[in-house]
């Protein structure tokens, strides 16, 4: 491929080459252009279908995952949107899905069982006869679960999902968002699809949303059909943010890992919290499996309720917060506090999201890069306004 042709300005100048770059390529010639757009050679066509820059990330994704292929899209919700419509719902597939997912991403399931008549079971993914149960109900195309559950931060022993999923002849799709490659790697443990939101640790920073499915050459290709027709692929701006966020990854999930430990083992002594969720404390009710999943590090978000514990002490809370902002992301370099009844869970029924441990005074922290003394004395002193 040739360097991209620059436009003429009319004053006899050229203009920026690099803003034409991702869509217009110049082939050499027509035959040679007939063999990119028909697959037959490497190439990139026009920016939906592919650019360099977003392919670079890509390459980064899947090795990272150790899968053969990563297709990113421009934000998580839409490669979720993507990999479980193609793989399940668009060709009448049953989904056999947690019940304490992403609220958004149970919201959409929902409205596809709502409006598409599609197939959809909720279980406790951590309750394995419960899966198997829902698995053999009805033939199923795909069981769907987070390695580490937003906000409950439940632990998935997706070796053992893999294998009740293959048994019965369904994939299964891990959204590793909270988990990271940095402590472990879904597909190795027989995942079939990885999905991320590179919103959040994989870019790191805040300033970019973007998703990503990883998985097999067939899925690859299913997935890039998903691009091209519905228009969702991640643009090659954002992906150059996210690979110079990527560079720092293991650095920030080990250090914000760490301080989420410390902050957690924190929580559950002060008198205002009652219940301290992080898969780090001996009392999480996947502790070892996390500590055997993840080798040693249990990601940087922890949940707690409140002891006191209503609306009106959460919203004291987080008004009192001076370091820690409270915003709706984890995975950014800065502490975020998020309180999920009025935010991620919001669209769930007020009854089911208590029947899930989500009540009102849960909050959810993801802990920054900041110095651990600077994160917990803003968090206390948020705690002392209660
Ligand atoms: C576990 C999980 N998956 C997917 C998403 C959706 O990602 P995005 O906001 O990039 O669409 C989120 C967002 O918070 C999430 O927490």
């Amino acid at each position: 491929m040739r360097a991209a042709r620059s436009l003429p300005s009319g004053h006899g100048e050229p203009v920026v080459p690099s803003l034409v770059q991702s869509v217009a390529f110049d082939y050499g010639s027509a035959a040679e252009q007939d063999a990119v757009f028909g697959n037959e050679r490497p190439g990139y066509v026009y920016g939906r279908y592919g650019t360099p820059t977003t392919a670079a990330l890509e390459r980064a994704l899947a090795e990272l995952d150790g899968v053969d292929t990563a297709t990113c899209f421009v934000t998580g919700m839409a490669a979720i949107a993507a990999a479980v419509d193609a793989c399940a719902i668009a060709r009448g597939g049953r989904v056999v899905a947690q019940e304490d997912c992403y609220g958004q991403t149970r919201a959409l399931f929902e409205r596809w069982s709502r409006e598409r008549g599609a197939d959809i079971a909720f279980v406790d993914t951590t309750d394995h006869e419960a899966v198997e149960a829902a698995l053999r109900a009805r033939p199923s195309a795909l069981l769907y679960a987070e390695a580490i559950a937003n906000p409950l931060l439940r632990v998935n022993d997706v070796a053992t999902l893999a294998r009740l999923a293959s048994e019965n002849g369904a994939a299964l799709a891990v959204d590793a968002t909270f988990a990271t490659p940095v402590l472990f790697r879904p597909a190795a443990l027989g995942a079939t699809m990885v999905i991320h939101s590179l919103t959040k640790y994989i870019n790191g920073h805040g300033d970019v949303m973007g998703g990503v499915v990883g998985g097999s050459e067939e899925l690859g290709r299913a997935m890039r059909d998903r691009t091209i027709l519905d228009g969702a692929y991640m643009p090659p701006h954002e992906a150059w943010l996210a690979i110079r966020g990527m560079r720092t990854l293991a650095l920030r999930v080990r250090r914000q890992s760490e301080s989420a430990l410390a902050l957690a083992r924190h929580l559950a002594a002060h008198p205002k919290t009652s219940r301290v969720r992080y898969p780090g404390l001996p009392d999480h009710p996947q502790h070892e499996l996390a500590t055997r999943q993840f080798g040693g590090l249990y990601g940087g978000v922890v949940s707690f309720a409140l002891r006191e514990d209503t609306k009106e002490a959460a919203f004291r809370f987080l008004d009192a917060l001076e370091l820690a902002a409270s915003a709706t992301t984890i995975g950014d370099l800065f502490t975020e506090v998020l309180y999920p009844p009025i935010s991620s869970h919001r669209r769930l029924p007020p009854q089911e999201r208590k029947r899930l441990g989500i009540t009102d005074g849960f909050l959810r922290i993801s802990v920054g890069i900041e110095d651990l003394t600077d994160i917990t004395a803003d968090i206390d002193r948020a705690l002392d306004r209660v």
